[in-house]
């Protein structure tokens, strides 16, 4: 089994570049199934990446990498089943409903599998394709869905702001004659970029006054050249990173997408300059508790970072409650910081880390993408040395993590356990 071997204590300094936002291109790369012929630019390389181009081709779609660019060309009709070892391999695999239904009215598919953070209903997804007129038949785990008079626009409201069920309703309205009109819809960034992507395909889309989305589909997209959005989560980690290690770092990504991570490091008495696309940091000697953090849909503080920010204020000075609110179990990580002396009391959805002066090196298993991320962090900034198994979690997020991490001056080195 692949582990990093690290050894803590050593300050984190220099310049990173976030690579293109995970996930934005998954949904991008599953309303590909819609067009033509498009161009992909700053394509993260991640298995999860990976897996998308696997089930693009088995759907008709050739693909062909050159370094950070994607080109996808349609070669042939495609409207086939996709397999259930795929569906199975991550979350996203569920975004391909939507363009399929649209561009073939049937597809047969599994549940997906991904991270596990409780239960991961799809039902606001089925919702969704079933208003726009898709017959559904759920046994077991499969799901038949066909849409024998073709999809069609609809007015549908989501009663919680999915940003999966967001992203396959977009995909399929897009690829569907007629207006679609969603309530409630997800506003996180990678959503304001998968808009971008299908307009530049040719489907019309636009926010009404109320925040509804408007969505004029067409039945042929032709596809475009896009470029994927900086990683968010990746930048705020890799701050992160130089924040827990006494460090200093500037990152190159958006900023104004991470207003609420920022608002936390700087509460941490971090000191952030930042302009269109760069934040720099300069930790202080010993980060501060950070007092309340509540995870919520964008531009709240986003779910993706709070296993982060609890590792750092593991090891700061004062409180900081952490309180998840997006998903069902998303504290995998808290026994795991235990191990290493971090004092966490967590009860039902809310966790209260005390800050210790260090933390110690320890044996430590990634549970999920997010949380392993997060113990690289606390392993860095610990006493001695510490080894993280089950790593192919982070990689399926965090293109290039070791280098990256070992460019700022740790001491990390991938091995077999
Ligand atoms: C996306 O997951 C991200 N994944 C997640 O990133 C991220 O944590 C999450 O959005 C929230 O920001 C991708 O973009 C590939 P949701 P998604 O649908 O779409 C419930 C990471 O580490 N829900 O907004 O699955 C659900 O159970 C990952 O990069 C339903 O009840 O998130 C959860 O409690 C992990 N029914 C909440 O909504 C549904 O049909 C938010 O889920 C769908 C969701």
């Amino acid at each position: 089994m692949r582990a990093y071997q690290i050894v803590g204590g050593n300050r984190l300094a220099g310049t990173v570049t976030a690579h293109g936002a995970k996930n934005a291109v998954l949904p991008i790369l599953s309303a590909a199934v819609l067009c033509r012929r498009s161009v992909i630019e700053n394509c993260p390389t991640l298995s999860d990446v990976a897996v998308s181009c696997h089930i693009l081709r088995h759907l008709g779609i050739a693909v062909d990498r050159q370094q950070s660019t994607l080109t996808l060309t349609r070669i042939d009709e495609g409207c086939r089943d996709i397999p259930v070892e795929w569906m199975r391999a991550m979350r996203s695999s569920i975004l391909f409903l939507g363009g399929m239904l649209a561009r073939c009215g049937l597809v047969t598919l599994s549940r997906p599998g991904g991270c596990s953070l409780g239960g991961r209903p799809i039902d606001l997804h089925l919702l969704a394709m079933r208003q726009m007129g898709a017959v559904i038949e759920e046994e077991g785990d499969t799901l038949r869905c066909t849409a024998p008079h073709g999809l069609h626009g609809a007015a549908v409201q989501l009663p919680y702001p999915s940003v999966g069920a967001t992203e396959n309703l977009l995909i399929a309205a897009a690829g569907t004659p007629g207006e679609t009109a969603i309530t409630g819809a997800a506003r996180e960034p990678e959503i304001t970029d998968l808009i971008a992507y299908l307009q530049g395909c040719g489907a019309r889309i636009e926010t009404d006054t109320d925040g509804v989305l408007l969505v004029q589909g067409r039945r042929e997209l032709t596809g475009c050249r896009h470029t994927v959005l900086p990683d968010r989560i990746e930048a705020a980690t890799y701050l992160a990173a130089a924040a827990m290690t006494g460090g200093e770092i500037t990152v190159f990504a958006r900023p104004e997408h991470l207003a609420a991570p920022l608002a936390a490091l700087r509460r941490a008495g971090c000191r952030i300059t930042a302009d269109a696309e760069s934040v720099s940091l300069t930790a202080p000697a010993r980060l501060l508790g950070m007092g309340s953090i509540v995870t919520l849909p964008y531009p709240g503080f986003p779910t993706d970072l709070q296993a982060v920010f609890m590792a750092m204020a593991a090891g700061a000075h004062g409180f900081t409650s952490l309180t998840e609110t997006v998903f069902e179990h998303r504290f995998a990580h808290v026994e795991e910081l235990r191990r290493m002396g971090a004092d966490i009391t967590a009860a039902g959805r809310t966790a209260v880390v005390s800050g210790v002066p260090r933390l110690q090196g320890a044996s430590l298993a990634c549970p999920d993408l997010r949380a392993g991320a997060a113990l690289v962090l606390a392993a860095l900034a610990a006493e001695g040395q510490s080894t993280v198994t089950d790593v192919s979690h982070i990689e399926r997020g965090y293109a290039g993590f070791v280098p990256t991490l070992a460019g700022l001056g740790a001491a990390i080195t991938p091995v077999e356990v």
